[in-house]
């Protein structure tokens, strides 16, 4: 079962820093990330490799979170960083991320993109499509401009979990068939290219996973392809990626494995393949992102009005909702939460939390169990750290929150909270346009 550290006023703590007092200082809702979990989760990924003597990457996949201050938390840990966007790409410039350590994603990144990757010469693009490749093909020559790539394949592994999150299956939007002759013929269109270096393959199999063997799969997989390339091209590909997707604890149900457990059991297997086919060992880079930063995540909400409807519901509003954590209203998603002010009274209420936004389907948690509670209360929803802020909106026109980072009982707001000004910044009068 889960444990959240109370302290001596029966308020919960965040990496040692009372929740209530957070939420004062800073306004709700607020998303408050425990920074030292962070950076205990990129080491232990990171050392994990070493203690196994193999080379890799640990590449942080900021989707799930993107923001100056990750980005320099990452850099502090010595990850690399894998982005998806110009804007994500901009936003790790900004935070002075070392370019060679950048990955770069996506199905369909513009023009426009990847010239601003190739002027940071950044690390490397992982390609995902033909288009790409052709692009590509002519903008290194143009610039005469080296660039390294991964060739993102789909592997054929469907990983159990939500449809919507599932992407190493063959009906995938994202990268190369691998069954299909189409990894083959990307790879023979630029092994030999003299301004591209073919790193080797990349396969992302899904997200929020619970076991291992999906991973070990793939690596068979991908493996097998570099071998044979090496056997057909004399061309040994350097990096096997296999993208992230490591699962964590939302709720008591969720038993993820730990950072340790996936990457042993990712790099053994690797080895004894390797082995078994004389295939020299290559460097293996992973991209974990909601298991680096999801359950450091904690939304602290203000509890506003509640709705009783005898025999059924019990509502309890907070001050936020869907627009800073649609995960729930998307993906039917589970989490769990706490009343910060009220740890150690007797939980004995089943409630729904309740979103302020105007729809019906804006509710945060269902059959939640938590003392009697009044206005004023602070609602803790926890493993909010991944997902969450990234895919925040203005939906109704709200604010999205301030984001604090809390290490060793110190905190520090990282995102200002979004006034009124930033919400009509872009609107323009009717005529004022014309006018100018
Ligand atoms: N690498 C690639 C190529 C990916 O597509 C993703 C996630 C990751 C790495 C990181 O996966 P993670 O370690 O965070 O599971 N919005 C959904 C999750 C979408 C994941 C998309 N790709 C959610 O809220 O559950």
């Amino acid at each position: 079962t889960l444990h959240y550290p109370v302290n001596q006023e029966g308020h919960l703590t965040i990496a040692g820093a009372d929740a209530v007092e957070l939420a004062k200082e800073y306004g709700t809702p607020v998303i408050a990330y425990n920074i030292d979990l962070v950076r205990q989760r990129a080491r232990k990924f990171k050392d994990t490799f070493d203690e196994l003597n193999v080379k890799s990457q640990v590449a942080y996949a900021s989707k799930a979170f993107s923001s100056i201050a990750i980005y320099q938390v990452m850099k502090e840990e010595g990850l690399s960083l894998d982005v998806v966007s110009g804007g994500e790409l901009y936003t790790a410039l900004k935070a002075d991320f070392p370019p060679d350590k950048i990955h770069f994603h996506g199905n369909n990144k513009s023009y426009q993109e990847l010239e601003m990757a190739f002027d940071a010469n950044i690390g490397c693009i992982v390609v995902d499509n033909f288009d790409e490749l052709l692009t590509l093909r002519q903008l290194t020559k143009e610039r005469k401009q080296r660039m390294a790539i991964l060739l993102r394949v789909t592997p054929g592994i469907e990983a159990h979990t939500h449809t919507y999150i599932t992407t190493g299956q063959q009906d995938s939007k994202f990268g190369f068939d691998l069954g299909n002759g189409q990894a083959d013929e990307a790879f023979r269109l630029v092994y030999d290219d003299e301004y591209i270096e073919v790193l080797g393959l990349h396969c992302h199999i899904g997200s929020q996973i619970f076991e291992t063997n999906g991973f070990v799969a793939a690596a068979e997989k991908l493996l097998l392809k570099m071998q044979q390339w090496n056997e057909t091209y004399q061309y040994t590909c350097p990096v096997l990626n296999l993208g992230g997707g490591f699962g964590i604890r939302y709720t008591d149900e969720d038993e993820p494995l730990s950072p340790e457990i996936y990457v042993k059991e990712m790099v053994l297997a690797i080895k004894r393949l390797s082995n078994e086919s004389a295939f020299p060992l290559p460097e293996i880079w992973i991209e974990p992102g909601r298991s680096l930063v999801g359950d450091a995540g904690t939304t602290l909400y203000t509890i506003g009005s509640q709705k009783k409807i005898p025999g059924t519901r019990h509502y309890v509003a907070v001050d936020g909702g869907m627009s800073d954590n649609i995960r729930p209203a998307l993906y039917q998603a589970k989490y769990d939460a706490k009343v910060a002010n009220r740890m150690t009274a007797p939980t004995n209420h089943i409630v729904t939390i309740a979103g302020k936004c105007c729809e019906s389907g804006d509710k945060l948690i269902e059959d939640l169990s938590i003392p009697e509670v009044q206005t004023g209360d602070i609602l803790a929803m926890f493993s909010t750290g991944a997902y969450g802020y990234a895919m925040a909106s203005n939906y109704n026109r709200l604010p999205r929150p301030a984001v604090v980072f809390v290490e060793g009982g110190q905190s520090q707001l990282v995102i200002r909270r979004e006034v009124y000004e930033d919400i009509v910044r872009n609107d323009l009068s009717l005529y004022e346009s014309e006018e100018k």
